[in-house]
């Protein structure tokens, strides 16, 4: 794994939106694994701003987000769809239909997680597989002990990732029990992978994905196995890591 220690979120989210478009730019027809989240506003206002420069160009992109809570139809506010809608489709080059979520008000949604799973073999898999991480070690929305292969399922959230999530929604509503997301099967055949994670809130879960064992009671913890993985990371998130010298020492900048 790649350690990149930057000195706070804003530089985090800066340099991670500068490694996704020169990502872009060298193959203008990447397939993103795309993630929603408090850390990802800021990236995506980052890949904006450069679109907007004529730094960048997404209409040769497709992409497939991790996740999405079932029950909430596209257009409700604090689904998924409507994230990316607002916080980049729309403010990019992107063809339309080109973003793809699941479905979460598929009536059938272990049908819609199944035929997900297989758009994405369709689409020959991912290219560059953004990724946050839960404050429980969570990837997409793969909690403590999801399966190390799994597929595109439902998962049921835990008490925690509800709570973290909340302030997403209105007061008096509680986000869903239950999400489709990508299993952590399919995040790690994507050819590349690149985590965000900022803050002290998610030191802990910096801490044991990577210095950890690998185990699915801390799920990002795979991505020790993964060939090309990155993980940009702010002093806050790195403050509980042993070997902060030497990573600084390999990734000065
Ligand atoms: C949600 C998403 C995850 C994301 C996590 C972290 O649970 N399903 O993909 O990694 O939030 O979010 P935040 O960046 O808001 O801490």
């Amino acid at each position: 794994m790649k350690i990149l220690i930057l000195d706070d979120a804003g530089a985090a989210s800066a340099r991670a939106a500068g490694l996704i478009a020169d990502h872009v730019r060298e193959k203008p027809e990447t397939v993103l694994g795309l993630a929603t989240g408090g850390t990802m506003e800021a990236v995506y206002a980052h890949l904006i701003a450069l679109h907007r420069a004529g730094e960048v160009s997404f209409a040769g992109v497709s992409s497939f987000n991790l996740d999405e809570y079932v029950g909430l139809a596209g257009d409700h506010p604090c689904s998924y769809r409507r994230y990316m809608a607002e916080k980049l489709f729309d403010q990019i080059d992107m063809a339309p239909g080109a973003g793809h979520l699941p479905k979460g008000e598929a009536e059938d949604p272990e049908a819609e997680a199944d035929a997900y799973e297989a758009k994405i073999v369709a689409a020959g898999d991912l290219d560059l597989q953004l990724l946050g991480l839960g404050q429980n070690g969570h990837i997409g929305f793969n909690e403590p002990t999801s399966s190390l292969s799994s597929l595109t399922r439902l998962k049921t959230l835990t008490r925690s990732t509800r709570e973290a999530n909340s302030r997403f929604f209105p007061a008096g509503e509680e986000p869903p029990r239950l999400a489709i997301t990508m299993g952590i099967g399919t995040i790690m055949r994507a050819r590349e992978v690149l985590l965000v994670a900022t803050g002290e809130a998610k030191a802990e879960a910096v801490e044991q994905v990577v210095e950890g064992a690998v185990s699915a009671r801390w799920p990002g913890s795979i991505l020790q196995m993964h060939r090309k993985a990155t993980l940009i990371l702010d002093r806050a998130a790195a403050c509980r890591l042993e070997l902060t010298d030497y990573y600084m020492d390999v990734h000065p900048e």
